[in-house]
């Protein structure tokens, strides 16, 4: 997995530019959906767009950043398949892989800095699912995707 698609919104622009220059010096492949600067926007127009990006299957990753991670949490979590987790340590990075399979890392350009940002994406991209019983709740959740009617 090395291709990786990222938006933010005003409030997360600085911290998606530093998540690009290291996802592109680690080698990944990086679709950025924007925003193109820092000029104010909102943030459920860029998180629908990367959301639909991996609920249509286009990606199978992403990192979405806002001012605090929540409203973005919010917008991508209503799309099928999603599995949007904020993360502001290293702890809830790893578990969200380990025990939620994760599919977008969501973090608060306003709650924390660069360089533990950096070690969250570190974590995040490297730590396995480890399926088995996790898989199992997993497959709970998907029902609501199958029964429920969601975003398109
Ligand atoms: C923008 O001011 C801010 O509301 C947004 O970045 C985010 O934190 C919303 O949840």
């Amino acid at each position: 997995m090395k291709n990786i698609v990222i938006a933010s919104d005003h409030a997360g622009y600085e911290m998606k530019e530093h998540v690009i220059s290291y996802l592109l010096q680690e080698g990944y492949e990086v679709k950025d959906l924007g925003p193109p600067n820092a000029d104010r926007v909102d943030y459920p127009d860029y998180g629908i767009s990367l959301a639909k990006s991996i609920s249509e299957g286009t990606f199978k990753r992403g990192v979405v950043i806002c001012g605090t991670g929540i409203g973005m949490s919010i917008v991508v979590n209503r799309f099928p398949g999603i599995r949007g987790t904020l993360c502001s340590d290293l702890y809830t990075a790893k578990l969200c892989r380990e025990h939620n399979d994760s599919n977008i890392l969501v973090m608060g350009g306003r709650v924390i800095g660069f360089g533990l940002a950096q070690e969250i994406l570190k974590t995040w991209l490297t730590t396995p699912f480890e399926g088995g019983r996790h898989q199992h709740r997993l497959d709970k959740i998907n029902v609501i995707d199958q029964t429920k009617p969601m975003a398109k």
